[in-house]
């Protein structure tokens, strides 16, 4: 009986992802001057409070770094230096750095250059300090060592978080773990650790590395909409321009119930691993609403 519950489960929520999946490729990706709205916030979200929001996460991921990170250089040798940023990738039409971490968000942020980098008539107001040609790659570790650290120091730079249990069911949807059920797929990433290592589900302190990549905007999951518009406009795209609609703050709803299902597929034995696993993220950057975080880390870490 519980094997049936939790196939319809899956179907049932396959289908809705599938349906917002849908809506969103068939419908046109550019609005009309979308501004600040539907993102789920009760008020309207001002400039200052996204503002206010970054900074708030930026000392929380400082403090963090200051007490508990060991490494907060760039290694010097070439071959560490770009083992370390391998997840993170280049933009350099409009000088942004930005990890590469799966079902943060980061796929529609990837979208969104696409298109800007279509338009020609996309540059930004304000002058780029340090405009040098650094080539075409997309991945900053293909740069050599002076060329990383020059782009380090003058791109915006941007990281995509999202709940860690969050991140493992999108693993899980993302059939990563075919002909596991939810409860061995978990067993399975906390026997193998290293070994299974993969993106999907490597810590985001340990795949984007913040403590040496000195982010700039800490763009939650949820509520991308918002936070991508504002950091467009600080890094001095025009008041006009227009991005899609993202759908996170939609998807994150869905999740919500999804997450409580499958939390309880799990012993108290798993949930605390997956606590000590995930416990440099939790400690970077504060999740709100975290399911893991709430019901068993906090009794952990106190
Ligand atoms: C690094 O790459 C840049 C750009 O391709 C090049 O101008 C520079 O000479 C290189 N530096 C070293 C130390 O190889
Ligand atoms: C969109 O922005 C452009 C340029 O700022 C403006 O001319 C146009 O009227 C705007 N359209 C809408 C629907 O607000």
């Amino acid at each position: 009986m519980r094997f049936l519950i939790r196939v319809f489960i899956i179907i049932v929520s396959f289908g809705f992802i599938s349906i917002l999946w849908f809506i969103r490729r068939h419908t046109p990706l550019i609005q009309d001057n979308l501004s600040i709205k539907d993102e789920g916030a009760d008020s309207p979200v001002t400039f200052d409070t996204l503002l206010h929001v970054q900074l708030l996460k930026k000392k929380t991921l400082r403090s963090f770094c200051s007490k508990r990170s060991k490494i907060n250089q760039l290694p010097h040798t070439q071959q560490e230096a770009s083992q370390t940023l391998s997840s993170i990738a280049v933009n350099n039409k409009f000088n942004f750095l930005y990890c590469k971490a799966p079902g943060t968000g980061v796929e529609g942020w990837e979208q969104l250059l696409e298109m800007l980098m279509e338009k020609e008539d996309v540059t930004l107001q304000m002058p780029v300090h340090y405009h040098q040609q650094f080539g075409t790659s997309k991945a900053l570790s293909e740069y050599n060592v002076t060329s990383m650290e020059a782009m380090l120091k003058s791109y915006t730079k941007v990281i995509f978080i999202r709940d860690p249990f969050q991140r493992l069911i999108y693993a899980y949807m993302h059939g990563l773990a075919e002909g596991l059920n939810f409860e061995e797929f978990i067993q399975y990433i906390l026997d193998g650790q290293s070994r299974n290592a993969n993106a999907e589900w490597t810590p985001l302190v340990s795949l984007c590395h913040p403590c040496i990549v000195q982010y700039d905007y800490i763009v939650m999951f949820g509520f991308l909409g918002s936070e991508v518009r504002h950091l467009m406009l600080q890094t001095g795209f025009p008041e006009s321009i227009q991005i899609p609609e993202f759908i996170d703050s939609k998807v994150r709803w869905t999740y919500s119930w999804l997450e409580e299902q499958m939390f309880n597929e799990l012993s108290l034995v798993q949930r605390k691993q997956l606590c000590h696993f995930f416990r440099f993220d939790f400690a970077a950057f504060r999740f709100p609403h975290s399911l893991l975080w709430d019901l068993t880390c906090i009794s952990e870490s106190s």
